[in-house]
C-alpha cells in the first residue's frame, strides 16, 4: 500500500515506516557528524526511548561519543492485520539495527512502564544479561494515562488550565489553518490526575526499585524530562495542570537525589528542556502557536536546536560536560537559549502580530509542519513516497 499523512486534530494517524528509519538515521548521522563528542554512560536505561527526547537521548548516547548499550521502554505496537503500527515500533527497530550494527546492546521492552511486571522485567534483564547494573536512567515518559500499580485506579491526565481558563489560537496542520482553542479550568479531581500521571511518582517508583534490586552502579545518575517556558505560555503550561505534575517531578528529584546519594553516591536531576514538536507537545493546546513563533526567532538568531540537537548538547556540554547551567531550584537548564531575554522578547513581539491570516508567513509554520510530519515518517529526505509498502514483510521486523 502507499501511505499518506492522515490527521486527526493534533494526532498523526499513519505512519510511513521507510521514513521513521530514515529519520532515526539523520539522527545518528548528527551526531556522529557532530564535533561535539562526550564520553559518559556505559549501561543506560531510558524509559519512554521510542519517539522525542527519548529517542534522541538513546541516539546520542550510542552515536555521540560514549558507545552506550541501551534498554529502551516504550509503548508502541506492530503491524496488525492492515494496520502498520506506531511510529515508535520502528524508530525501535532502526535504532536496534544500527546499534548493533556497531555492536552495541540495544534492547527493547514493550509494555507499560507504569507497571511493576515492566520494572520487574527490566531489573531481571539487567541482572541476567546486560552486566548486572545500569549507570544511568532516563525518564522520558509522555502519557495521557496511567494506572497505579498500588491502587489499580487508571488517571486520565487533563491539559487544563488552574487559573480559570486560558484561549488562544492554536495550528491545524490537518486544515492548515489557525484555530481558535479554549482550554478550560481542571477540577479538583484533573488536577489531581494529571499530577497522578505526569508528576515524579512513577520516576521514584523506577528508581526505588532499581536501587532495591542492586542494579545501580556505583555514581549512577537519573534525570526526568522537564518544561518551564516564557511568562506567555504560563497560562497554558506552568500554571496549568502539567506544570503542577512538573513541580511534583521536580520535587520528586530532590527525594530521588538524597536516595541516589545515600545508595550509589549518584545523583538525581530534572532538566528543563526546549519546547519542540513531538507527539506529546503537538497536542497542547496553543502551545503550536509559540513553538512555531520561537522557531522562526531561533532560525534567525541562529539557535534554534530540534530534539536530537538539544539532546545532544545537554549530554554533551551539560550531564557530561563542564558547561552545566544549573538553576537555583536545582533544575539543569538546556533551555538557556529558548529563555533568552532577546529571543524572548522577539517572541512577544512577534506572537502579538499572529492573525490566522499572517501566521504562515510570521511564523516558522513551515518548519513545525515539517517537524510535525517528521514524527511519523513523512517529508523525510531521501523516502521514495510512491513506493508501496509491504505490510507482511514488515510484520516480520522485531524491536
Ligand atoms: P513523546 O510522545 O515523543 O515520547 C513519549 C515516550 O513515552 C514514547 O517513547 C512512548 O512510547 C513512551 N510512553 C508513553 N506511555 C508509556 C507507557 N505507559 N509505558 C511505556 N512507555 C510509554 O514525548 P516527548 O515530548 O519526547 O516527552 C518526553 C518528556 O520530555 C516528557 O516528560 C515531556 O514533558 C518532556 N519535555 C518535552 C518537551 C517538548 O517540547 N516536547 C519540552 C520539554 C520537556
Amino acid at each position: 500500500m502507499i501511505v499518506e499523512p492522515k490527521f486527526k486534530g493534533a494526532i498523526l494517524l499513519s505512519v510511513h515506516p521507510e521514513g521513521c528509519k530514515k529519520f532515526v538515521e539523520e539522527q545518528i548521522n548528527y551526531v556522529k557528524n557532530c564535533e561535539a563528542k562526550y564520553v559518559g554512560s556505559k549501561k543506560a536505561l531510558i524509559i519512554g526511548a521510542s519517539s522525542g527526547y527519548g529517542l534522541a537521548t538513546r541516539i546520542s548516547l550510542a552515536f555521540g561519543g560514549s558507545k552506550t548499550d541501551t534498554i529502551g521502554v516504550s509503548f508502541e505496537s506492530g503491524p496488525k492485520g492492515r494496520r502498520i503500527g506506531t511510529a515508535g515500533w520502528f524508530n525501535n527497530i532502526a535504532f536496534k539495527e544500527a546499534a548493533e550494527n556497531e555492536g552495541l546492546v540495544a534492547k527493547n521492552f514493550i509494555g507499560d512502564a507504569f507497571s511493576f511486571e515492566m520494572k520487574d522485567q527490566v531489573i531481571e534483564y539487567i541482572k541476567e544479561e546486560f552486566g548486572g547494573k545500569v549507570d544511568l536512567v532516563i525518564y522520558s515518559l509522555a502519557s495521557g494515562r496511567r494506572t497505579d500499580p498500588v491502587d489499580g485506579v487508571t488517571y486520565i491526565s487533563a491539559l487544563k488550565s488552574t487559573t480559570g481558563g486560558v484561549e488562544g489560537p492554536t495550528i491545524n496542520v490537518e486544515s492548515g489553518e489557525l484555530d481558535h482553542q479554549v482550554m478550560g479550568d481542571a477540577t479538583p479531581e484533573e488536577l489531581k490526575s494529571t499530577v497522578k500521571v505526569m508528576g515524579g511518582e512513577d520516576w521514584a517508583l523506577w528508581t526505588n526499585a532499581l536501587a532495591d534490586a542492586g542494579v545501580l552502579a556505583e555514581g549512577a545518575r537519573t534525570y526526568a524530562y522537564s518544561y518551564v517556558g516564557p511568562k506567555a505560555t504560563h497560562g497554558i503550561y506552568k500554571d496549568g495542570t502539567i506544570g503542577a505534575a512538573k513541580r511534583h517531578l521536580e520535587n520528586t528529584a530532590n527525594e530521588l537525589d538524597k536516595l541516589m546519594k545515600d545508595k550509589v553516591g549518584g545523583e538525581a536531576y530534572v532538566t528543563v528542556n526546549k519546547a519542540l514538536v513531538t507527539k506529546a507537545s503537538a497536542y497542547i493546546p496553543i502551545f503550536p502557536v509559540y513553538a512555531a513563533a520561537l522557531f522562526k526567532v531561533m532560525k534567525e538568531m541562529g539557535l534554534h536546536e530540534g530534539c536530537i540537537e538539544q539532546t545532544h548538547r545537554l549530554f554533551a556540554s551539560m550531564i557530561y560536560g563542564d558547561s552545566p547551567v544549573i538553576d537555583e531550584d536545582r533544575r539543569i537548564r538546556p533551555d538557556d537559549w529558548e529563555m533568552r531575554e532577546d529571543v524572548q522578547a522577539a517572541v512577544d513581539a512577534l506572537w502579538a502580530k499572529v492573525t490566522p491570516e499572517n501566521f504562515k508567513e510570521l511564523t516558522d509554520y513551515e518548519g513545525f509542519r515539517r517537524d510535525f510530519l517528521k514524527l511519523g515518517g513523512f517529508e523525510v529526505d531521501g523516502v521514495d513516497y510512491t513506493k508501496e509498502i509491504d505490510v507482511a514483510a514488515l510484520s516480520e521486523l522485531q524491536p
